[in-house]
């Protein structure tokens, strides 16, 4: 599906480096990628991770799926070929802020291990990092947080994600959390540590305090 449809493409190569735009920056850029069920906390995560790694002095933007859908992903539904495309998408414009230095956090139910693969691909190498919000599918249905189940059950709406339609699980996620059983305000440390341990987050940031870093 990545295969462009002409074959009269070059590639042009940038003439600033990974490295002068990390020192530029002073941080390193990385994908942090939310799925999980809706109503799994995958937005409210992704808004405390960003606000926490902001206010330390790290830039981070939040790519979330009920925003994008109504932008850049605007023509597309919820069938599997659908579903696929806007991960496919996505993936790609989280791999750009990737490797523009940023850190971005994709927070999108993303059902299918194929669209993860295809979206950690997109990444710079070794800088996605997959975390799963392992949430039982009763607990998202008990939130409800959009109303969206109860329409779902009642057959106002079609595919969604566990009532009609599928959600395969990471089977080894660099993080996984299980946000029934975790504040949010923990789940975020506990992201924050996984990312610190991977060297995304620097040890001495997102700690709470406010550090201003200077340029090297
Ligand atoms: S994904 O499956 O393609 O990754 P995405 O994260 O972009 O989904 O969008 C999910 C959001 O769209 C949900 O949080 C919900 O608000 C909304 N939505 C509307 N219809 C559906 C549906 N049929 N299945 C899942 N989510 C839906």
């Amino acid at each position: 599906m990545d295969e462009p449809r002409s074959r009269y493409l070059t590639w042009e190569s940038s003439r600033v480096t990974p490295e002068q735009r990390e020192r530029l920056l002073g941080q390193q850029g990385c994908v942090v990628w939310l799925t999980g069920l809706s109503g799994s906390g995958k937005s409210t995560i992704s808004r405390l991770l960003e606000r926490r790694l902001v206010d330390s002095g790290q830039l981070a933007y939040v790519l979330d799926g009920d925003n994008l859908r109504q932008g850049l992903n605007a023509d597309l539904g919820f069938s599997p070929e659908d579903r696929a495309e806007n991960i496919r998408r996505i993936g790609h414009v989280a791999g750009l802020l990737a490797d523009a230095g940023l850190v971005a956090i994709a927070a999108f139910i993303s059902p299918y291990r194929e669209g993860r693969r295809c979206a950690r691909r997109a990444a710079p190498a070794g800088r996605f990092v997959e975390v799963f919000l392992d949430v039982p599918v009763e607990v998202c249905e008990e939130r409800d947080p959009k109303g969206l189940y109860r329409k779902a059950r009642a057959g106002e709406l079609s595919d969604f994600t566990g009532v009609q339609a599928p959600y395969e699980p990471p089977e080894s996620p660099e993080v996984r959390i299980d946000t029934s059983t975790m504040t949010p305000e923990e789940s975020v440390e506990h992201l924050l540590h996984a990312l610190r341990e991977r060297g995304f987050v620097p040890p001495d940031t997102a700690g709470g305090d406010r550090v201003t870093r200077t340029r090297r």
